[in-house]
């Protein structure tokens, strides 16, 4: 993976502290994902008040692991597999993308700055993201080593973890 790691933890970090840091960019997520794509609405059945501390718990796990591709990488596919679960299609990812990039825009521009480099790094950021995760969720079958490796059930699950989204890096 080459990514801009430094920038994205760099807004990362900010995001958490700036504009009522992490839980209001985490409830603005799906305040504005089920009034731009009201379709994905029926797929979520956790509250947004719990649900969006496990988005953000992804992204933070994810931001801190991107130089540790050993275990980031099981990591994305098992989340993908558990999304078929979750009724997840490929096709909704630009949708989930489009929404993350715009609200980090938007919380991160209200008290400091949003830059075109910052945009670019989480637009390479989110598409490498969903192409790890769709092409576990594509053809979980293939993923069984590594997951199992891993500690993951085949279903990207496991079984004594009750929170699978945290990754210790
Ligand atoms: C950037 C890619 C994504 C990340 C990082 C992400 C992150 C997460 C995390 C951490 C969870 C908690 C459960 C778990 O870890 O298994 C979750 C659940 C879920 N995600 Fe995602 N997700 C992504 C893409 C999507 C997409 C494209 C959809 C489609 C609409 C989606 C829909 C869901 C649903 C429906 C749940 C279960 C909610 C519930 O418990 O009711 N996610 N996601």
């Amino acid at each position: 993976m080459s990514l801009n790691t430094a920038l994205l933890a760099e807004t990362f970090q900010r995001a958490q502290q700036e504009n009522g840091g992490a839980q209001a960019l985490g409830m603005r997520f799906y305040q504005r994902l089920f009034e731009k794509y009201p379709a994905v609405r029926p797929l979520f059945n956790t509250p947004p008040e719990a649900q969006h501390k496990k988005l953000m718990a992804s992204l933070g796990a994810i931001v801190a692991g991107v130089s540790n591709t050993e275990k980031l990488v099981p990591y994305l596919h098992a989340m993908g597999i558990r999304h078929l679960k979750y009724g997840t299609e490929a096709a909704h990812y630009p949708a989930v993308g489009e929404n993350l990039i715009a609200v980090l825009k938007e919380h991160l521009s209200t008290e400091g700055s949003w830059t075109d480099e910052m945009e670019t790094s989480w637009t390479e950021a989110v598409n490498l993201i969903a192409s790890i995760m769709i092409d576990a969720a594509n053809q979980p079958e293939q993923f069984k080593g590594e997951l199992t490796a891993a500690g993951y059930e085949a279903d990207g699950f496991k079984p004594a973890d009750p929170q699978p989204w945290l990754l210790a890096v």
